[in-house]
């Protein structure tokens, strides 16, 4: 049987980012947090870290944040940088205040470029984040790209044939998969994570990428009701879909 690891309160709060552990012990003997109606005045009690805590700890009437170990999408809008120094608009603006704080740290899993849309997952599972981007687990991430120029009609072939070989890169890039949606459109699904490579393998086609819009990681599609910049949390389906093949 695997062993519930437990925690004190106040270390929990203080990293899930709602407040320092002192001012935690003024909020407990305050009798403003409440596990299962009753307030814990001791911030240096320790609880169970089981998945119920969620509904089961209130702070100040508001169910707890997701426990450590959680994963969200997002979906992201242009013009925003995955980073969390660079000026201008940051895609951890997006996230509720206090999840800023917390620690581990949300990441993002890999980067979308500025000017990239779509499917953006995000984790404070450094171990879930490591699985997802290993080279050797291949998970495909599928782009829509719209194009300055109509497609030729060999890039399926070039992107295919496991030899293209990007600017300045001594190693040729994966096969890929294209499919066309239209004259100036395509669906590219990618199994590595290279640095604007979807934008670099058109450019070796000859053509330009005007738009990119990422609409899957793995088997786990962008919902089309995720408006955006809206986040959702993953749930062990969403989870279990990215590792399965599409
Ligand atoms: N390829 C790119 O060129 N840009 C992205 O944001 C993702 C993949």
């Amino acid at each position: 049987m695997t062993k519930v690891p437990t925690s004190r309160l106040d270390k929990l709060l203080a990293n899930m980012g709602y407040a320092s552990r002192r001012e935690i012990q003024f909020l407990a003997k305050a009798g403003r947090i409440r596990l299962d109606g009753a307030p814990m005045k001791g911030a240096d009690e320790r609880i169970a870290l089981t998945p119920d805590l969620e509904t089961r700890l209130v702070v100040d009437g508001e169910a707890l944040d997701p426990l450590p170990g959680f994963a969200l999408m997002l979906n992201k809008p242009l013009g925003v940088t995955c980073s969390r120094k660079e000026a201008g608009a940051l895609v951890y603006d997006l996230l509720p205040s206090r999840w800023r704080r917390r620690e581990p740290a949300i990441s993002t899993v890999g980067r979308l470029d500025k000017e990239t849309s779509g499917l953006l997952l995000l984790t404070d599972d450094g171990a879930l984040l490591h699985r997802i981007i290993a080279p050797s687990r291949h998970v495909p991430k599928v782009y829509r790209a719209h194009l300055a120029r109509p497609l030729s009609g060999d890039e399926g072939a070039l992107f295919a044939s496991g030899t293209l070989m990007l600017d300045g890169e001594d190693k040729p890039l994966a096969p890929a998969e294209l499919e066309v949606a239209g004259e100036r459109e395509a669906r590219l699904t990618v199994h590595e994570g290279r640095y604007h490579q979807v934008r670099r393998m058109f450019a070796a086609a000859g053509n330009h990428v005007e738009a990119l819009h990422r609409e899957a990681v793995g088997g786990l599609a962008l919902p089309p009701d995720l408006e955006p910049g809206a986040i959702r949390r993953l749930t062990a389906a969403d989870l279990d879909a990215i590792f399965a093949a599409p």
